[in-house]
């Protein structure tokens, strides 16, 4: 069997390094081709152990090895493909290595790379490896000092980890800077920059009086796109210190954004390393989203100096300790920069659209993982989103000012360290006298917890009880599974909308009066008395979502119809309506497999017209209110997954509404007419989504007034948002005004790499039947490539990710493609390959014909030459 030699990695076969490393000495001689790496180590054994020092190395060419001046004979170490072994490495000694690599040929984007025309590098989690021999692991941790040396035409710009401490130029036209990083660091907090940039500068002054010198490195030509971004890092730097006391670390903070990267962006040392996508906005080029997302990912970096880099991970096992923990604390800053409720609900939309299904599919794991073949495929939703979860389920239960308590303690602890998730909670516990070791269990089992609540009314005893019943069912490697403890956040609403007051049976009297609490559900099957409830409440659950669990109930339609206009927990509230849409639609889909034609059901409609009519809405959580349950999310719920019959349905459902409420929305859409010039600020960004909503409404209904409204909107808009949202309608839309529009965005934009992304994508995600053909054809655009990884994504991810009925087309041809494109990257860039494949892991909920379509593709690309571990790991777990 091919890749049977591939060896997984174990959580409990960790063993302390032999060797650590003081401080590391890197001499940089940078050529497209030949880059000439210099390379000096102090190490040091850990312990009496008298083991070999075992370096790791990967396409690298080695040239020497010295120890203390001494250079090596070849008999002297030892050499294989992925290492290089020292037998007899003294106690104490500095280690001299020279390699050379290719930077031009490293498409695979890990390690030293170009992207257009610049060395940069991205060295997590072990790319460190593919620059130099080092025991590349994150408890190794040591001081570096950097000297870049390259020709000064070309690459006027040195960047490295640290203070600059030194510059010079030589006779022959290059140039060197000296860099130097006071704090010790894991290898994979490595940075290295050198190119022809522009930079956008600003300056920060700490709280304690230090002035920060903030740069933004981008592409010529960008400058003037780079405003947002540096405002929202002065944003994260006052947040954090007034948040979590944290304050900045050094005297310069420089980002630098390049067009080549695997994911998002990078935290390394003062250095951090985006993908432009994440950088680089304009009102023309950017969405409301994409500003948005700027500045959580410019948030998320920064926050990692602290959580992440003064306090790292001891292996990758650990990686929700650093992920976990910094997407809780972006959450939180968008929170509050934005709509709080706003921002909770899309992160939930995300959760359940991405960590749910992983967590119920093939490629379910803890968010502390214990074993894997290829560390890169672990950078999932499960160790982010869900890890970020479990933050979130501690603070609510210690209290934010209990959190911080356990924040403060653990800096304490562990500055400078490589600690564990298990180091986090202990921290969290001795902060606050109390005890979480049921809590952890959420570090160690995967799957999503079903929890169903019941309840009953008594009206003689004035008493209201609460059921509830949690069930995780098995997943791959665990098939019993223990009850967690789940902080289970209720309210109860009396009949005209109020919060009862809630008084737990047995529970003291002398507790402040509260009209939500939150419930220690920590058994299978459990039930809480509330006492003094003096008339028959709805009950809201599971507020403010809580906890990450699937939640069941015995709701009836009249009863999600009142919380839909009633619950003041806008979350709940909004869930309320996502469940109503999604039963009905579900009804729909039934008929449709039935072969009857689906009748729209008005009653719904009646609800959403009431939150319309409610002025005190704000306008971004109505449009929250507005947005449908995805096609994915509804079918998620179906024992055997109808993507076409659930498209249809939910189509149907559409039209329905906007044909009841035609007038609100017109109203929505013309008398809330923003004639303000455009700003990205949330306020704003609210209200364009709602008009955006309402225009989506009125697209769907066939009348030629409705589509002008979306043409006019697309010929006249001054602002990215308005421009895409109408392009996306009218390219689910065929005719020649789809046409029109894509060919005219098209040569508007043929000059942004990053706005053609978007439209690639759109073209991908849309509902024409022929959708597959267009991305077929889309391939061969000038501006596509399988070796940018945002083309790969725009295109061949949109179409299997985010267009679920096209994908799982009936004659198999989404799943052809999704496999072809998938081997031919595999050679490319292992990593993005891997990260695409996902959706043909879910054959299993799939009927018998999908079934065997995806298990054969599954196949075909096992049996590809040359599989990568990223691939092999992903497709055979996939398969099995
Ligand atoms: N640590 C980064 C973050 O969460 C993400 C990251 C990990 C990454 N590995 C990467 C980014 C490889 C780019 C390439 O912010
Ligand atoms: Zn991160």
């Amino acid at each position: 069997m091919k890749n049977a030699q591939v060896k997984a990695t174990q959580l409990k076969d960790y063993v302390a390094p032999a060797f650590l490393v003081d401080h590391v000495d890197l001499a940089f001689f940078l050529k497209p081709e030949a880059t000439k790496v210099h390379s000096k180590i102090k190490i040091r054994q850990n312990s009496n152990s008298k083991k070999p020092l075992v370096l790791d190395g990967d396409e690298l060419r080695l040239d020497s090895v010295s120890i203390d001046g001494r250079v090596l004979s070849t008999d002297e170490y030892l050499l294989n493909e992925f290492s290089l072994t020292v037998p007899d490495f003294p106690a104490e000694g500095e280690l001299e290595i020279v390699t050379f690599i290719d930077p031009v040929q490293n498409t695979k984007l890990e390690g030293l790379y170009l992207s257009g025309g610049n060395f940069c590098t991205q060295c997590e989690a072990e790319g460190f490896r593919r620059i130099t021999f080092y025991p590349d692991r994150p408890d190794v941790m040591a001081t570096y000092t950097v000297t870049v040396h390259a020709d000064k035409a070309s690459y006027p710009i040195l960047l490295s980890n640290g203070n600059l401490i030194d510059q010079g130029v030589n006779e022959d036209g290059s140039h060197w800077a000296r860099w130097d990083d006071p704090f010790p660091k894991p290898s994979y907090l490595f940075a290295l920059v050198a190119g022809d940039l522009a930079c956008h500068e600003d300056v920060f002054k700490t709280r304690s009086g230090q002035d920060v010198t903030l740069k933004i490195f981008v592409e010529h030509g960008n400058e003037d796109k780079c405003a947002y971004a540096m405002d929202s890092l002065i944003r994260s730097m006052k947040w954090d210190e007034d948040r979590f006391g944290l304050e900045y670390d050094l005297d310069i903070f420089n980002i630098v954004a390049v067009s080549d990267f695997n994911m998002g962006a990078m935290e390394n040392k003062s250095l951090n390393i985006f993908n432009s996508k994440c950088i680089l906005a304009s009102p023309d080029t950017a969405t409301d989203m994409e500003f948005e997302r700027i500045e959580a990912i410019v948030a998320h970096e920064y926050f990692h100096n602290w959580t992440g880099n003064r306090v790292t991970c001891r292996d990758w096992f650990q990686l929700s300790l650093k992920e976990g923990l910094t997407v809780y604390r972006d959450q939180e800053f968008t929170a509050d920069m934005r709509s709080a409720p706003v921002k909770r609900i899309q992160d939930v939309r995300t959760l359940r659209a991405r960590q749910f299904p992983e967590d119920s599919g093939p490629l379910s794991h803890p968010i502390r993982p214990e074993s894997y073949i290829e560390i890169n495929n672990f950078y999932t939703s499960t160790v982010y989103e869900k890890g970020g979860e479990v933050i979130r389920m501690m603070a609510e239960i210690l209290g934010k000012e209990g959190f911080r308590k356990g924040l403060d303690l653990y800096f304490k602890r562990h500055d400078n360290q490589a600690v564990t998730c298990d180091d986090f909670v202990a921290a969290m516990e001795d902060a606050n006298g109390v005890d979480l070791n049921h809590f952890r269990l959420w570090y160690s089992q995967a799957g999503t917890p079903e929890v169903e609540a019941s309840w009953s009314y008594d009206a003689e005893e004035k008493s209201f009880t609460l059921t509830l019943d949690q069930l995780t069912a098995p997943t791959p490697g665990q098939k019993t599974k223990q009850p967690l403890l789940i902080p289970f956040t209720v309210g109860l609403i009396g009949e005209n909308g109020e919060e009862l007051s809630l008084k737990l049976q047995g529970e003291s009297d002398d507790g402040p009066v509260t009209s939500r609490c939150t419930l220690r559900f920590d058994q299978e099957h459990q039930t809480f008395k509330f006492i003094d409830v003096h008339q028959r409440p709805t009950p809201s659950l599971n507020r403010n979502f809580s906890a990450p669990i699937k939640l069941s109930t015995k709701y009836t339609t009249e009863d999600l119809g009142f919380l839909m206009g009633h619950d003041k927990d806008a979350f709940s509230r909004w869930d309320a309506a996502q469940t109503y849409a999604s039963r009905l639609i579900l009804k729909m889909v039934q008929t449709i497999q039935e072969g009857g034609s689906p009748k729209f059901d008005a009653q719904y409609a009646e609800k959403v017209a009431l939150n319309i009519a409610d002025k005190s809405l704000d306008p971004a959580f109505l449009a929250q209110m507005l947005t449908l349950p995805s096609v994915d999310y509804v079918t998620e719920q179906m024992e055997v997954a109808d993507f076409a019959a659930v498209e249809k349905a939910r189509s149907v459902f559409k039209v329905g509404i906007a044909k009841a409420l035609f007038e609100q929305f017109k109203d929505l859409y013309l008398v809330a007419n923003d004639t303000m010039p455009y700003s990205p600020d949330s306020i704003s960004a609210g209200r364009r989504a709602l008009r955006n909503a309402a225009l989506g409404y009125l697209s769907v209904i066939d009348d030629p007034e409705c589509l002008k409204l979306v043409v006019a909107q697309f010929d006249t808009s001054d602002n990215m948002t308005d421009r895409m949202v109408a392009l996306s309608l009218l390219a689910d839309i065929p005719g020649e005004e789809r046409e029109k529009a894509l060919s005219e965005f098209e040569s508007r934009y043929a000059d942004n790499t990053l706005v053609m992304d978007k439209w690639f994508a759109v073209q991908a995600t849309s509902t024409i039947p022929n959708a597959l053909d267009e991305v077929k054809k889309l391939l061969s655009h000038s501006a596509f490539s399988y070796k940018n990884p945002n083309k790969v994504r725009a295109l061949i991810g949109a179409f299997s990710g985010a267009n679920p009925a096209r994908f799982h087309a009936e004659d198999g041809e989404g799943y052809r493609f999704l496999a072809d494109s998938i081997i031919r990257l595999n050679s490319i860039n292992p990593q993005v390959a891997s990260k695409i494949l996902a959706p043909l892991g879910s054959w299993r909920r799939m009927n018998a014909t999908h079934q065997k379509m995806m298990k054969t593709e599954l196949q075909r690309i096992l049996d590809t030459e040359n599989l990568s571990n990223d691939v092999y790991e992903i497709a055979s777990k996939s398969l099995s």
